[in-house]
């Protein structure tokens, strides 16, 4: 049974340019609270997060911040930094509940299970109500710690036929649920399967600041179509999840 301090992890499972990111930083954007693994460099430069580039400057940052609001993001792609990014954030997440971003698992953590200080992160930060958003294109490379105390996970577009027979068998879904279009997801629970299924599109009409191109929209498909709306813990606030 859940208690209000439980955290939340969520895994976006897709192959590149499948819309893994663009519904984590529509549910990161506005949060007080943020810390976020950037390789890319894109949470600072779309959505204007504080770059550190050092773990040095990062945990100063951290420790003169303390409970109050900042949006970070390390700009750095190795395994160390991610290890030590991940002990900062259980740190930080002490003070008060912040929302880690960890994007590229499958470069810097392992397959087998979650270790070190990532392990410490999704297995012991959850009871100190962090929110976790990882991606990774294939979900053979992720650890089975994340896809086990996974939330919800959210799977977009699946480019090899291997690949969408391994997320199928994973998930007990038929294989022909699987995404296979860019911008199309589906998001699933262990408790009830799937959620909900969808696509993304940007709106021209609906361009700002962080989002020149146009703002994303979120639809559900089938029957009964209709814009979604992500939540700071990156549910949508019109699918039930358990
Ligand atoms: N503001 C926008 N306007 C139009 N299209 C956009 C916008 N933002 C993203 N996209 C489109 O959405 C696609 C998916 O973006 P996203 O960053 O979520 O992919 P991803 O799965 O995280 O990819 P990667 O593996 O490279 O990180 C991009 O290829 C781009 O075409
Ligand atoms: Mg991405």
């Amino acid at each position: 049974m859940q208690n209000r301090n439980d955290g939340t992890i969520v895994a976006s499972i897709g192959a590149s340019r499948s819309g893994k990111s663009v519904p984590i930083k529509r549910a990161v954007e506005s949060l007080p609270r943020v810390l976020a693994f950037d390789p890319k460099g894109e949470y600072s430069s779309q959505l204007g997060f504080e770059r550190i580039t050092s773990i040095e400057a990062l945990i100063k940052r951290c420790q003169e911040l303390g409970s109050k609001p900042a949006q970070l993001a390390l700009f750095a792609s190795d395994k160390k930094s991610f290890d030590a990014m991940c002990g900062v954030a259980y740190i930080w997440n002490m003070y008060a509940p912040i929302a880690a971003v960890c994007e590229e698992l499958a470069r810097v953590t392992s397959v087998s299970k979650a270790e070190g200080n990532w392990g410490r992160l999704t297995n012991q930060g959850l009871a100190y109500g962090i929110t976790i958003f990882a991606t990774v294109q294939r979900g053979q490379e992720v650890d089975k710690t994340l896809l086990n105390n996974a939330s919800f996970i959210h799977v977009c577009r699946h480019s090899t036929d291997d690949d969408c027979e391994y997320i199928a068998k994973k998930l007990g879904v038929d294989l022909s649920e699987i995404p296979r279009k860019k911008l199309e997801f589906l998001q699933w629970t262990s408790d009830l399967g799937i959620v909900s299924r969808g696509t993304i599109d940007f709106p021209v009409s609906k361009k700002t600041k962080k989002w020149p191109e146009g703002c994303p929209r979120f639809r559900s498909k089938g029957g009964n179509r209709r814009v979604l709306t992500i939540g700071s813990d990156g549910r949508f606030k019109q699918i039930k999840y358990t």
